[in-house]
């Protein structure tokens, strides 16, 4: 798709059936004892009727490049769909995505193919290697804006500089990326009253609640308090304005 970054189809007919957007499986990538534990990684696109999921993935450590290698008619071991999704488009809604957090926003724009005309998708990558193409892995008729950190194509900045000329009276963010691109838009969003809604992506162990290894920090206004949520089942998707970024 871009410089080190692949999709992968894989048949799935049950977790094609019941996947959400900003819904991940935790994929054994191992073929031994390294790496031990489980990756997630975000579904692309479903097919219902063909049986079949997509993921993409930047290849950056031992379990992705473990999936490089995989060859066609292999079985992978995945536990999924997990976590909670995004809800159903507002009356406007903002896509802010950066690097491999393009992913659940894709998804949310294939689920809805009725709200997609009320959507914006503002896409970021850190040059021009790097960014996809866009028209394999989201709906071609998706209104998108792109940015590169170093200007090598489309805007020459950060995405999160051009989201406040594309906001409307009733717009929701919804975003995934970067963990200082995600804090930024939870920020402008904060300033501008708009709601905001994150796909975190943080470390993770068992990806079903168990191990609490994945945990951030959210502020509990009730209690006048902190406290922690697990981002595998109470998340990956969040209300942004309840992380302490
Ligand atoms: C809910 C969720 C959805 C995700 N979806 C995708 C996706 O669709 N596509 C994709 O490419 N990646 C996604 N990720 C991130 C992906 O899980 C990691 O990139 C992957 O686990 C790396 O495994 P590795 O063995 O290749 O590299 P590792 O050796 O595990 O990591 C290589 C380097 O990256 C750092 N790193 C690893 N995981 C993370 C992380 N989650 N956040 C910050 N730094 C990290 C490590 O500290 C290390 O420095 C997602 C993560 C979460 C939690
Ligand atoms: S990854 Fe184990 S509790 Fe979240």
């Amino acid at each position: 798709m871009a410089d080190g970054i692949y999709v992968m189809r894989l048949e799935s007919p049950e977790i094609a059936r019941a996947a959400r957007p900003a819904h991940f499986v935790n994929v054994q990538t191992d073929d031994g004892l390294s790496p031990f534990l489980r990756r997630p990684l975000s579904i692309l696109n479903t097919d219902v009727e063909a049986g079949w999921i997509e993921i993409y993935y930047d290849v950056i450590g031992p379990g992705t490049e473990r999936l490089e290698t995989a060859v066609a008619g292999e079985s992978l071991d995945l536990i999924g769909p997990l976590g909670t999704a995004f809800e159903p488009p507002t009356p406007h809604t903002l896509l802010v995505g950066g690097g491999v957090g393009i992913v659940p926003l894709a998804f949310l724009a294939w689920h809805s193919p009725n709200e997609r005309n009320a959507m914006t998708l503002l896409f970021g990558a850190a040059t021009e290697r790097r960014m996809p193409d866009l028209a394999r892995i989201a709906p071609g008729d998706l209104k998108t804006i792109l940015a590169t950190d170093d200007g090598s194509v489309a805007h020459h900045g950060f995405i999160t500089e051009l989201i406040e000329q594309h906001l409307q009276k009733e717009t929701t963010i919804l975003t995934c990326g970067p963990h200082r691109m995600m804090a930024r838009v939870a920020e402008i969003a904060e300033a501008s009253g708009v709601g905001c809604y994150a796909s975190l992506e943080n470390h993770m162990a068992c990806g079903f609640g168990a191990c609490v290894g994945c945990v951030v920090e959210y502020k509990d206004h009730e209690r006048e308090d902190r406290r922690y949520r697990r981002v595998c089942i109470e998340g990956p998707v969040v209300n942004a304005h309840e992380i302490v970024w």
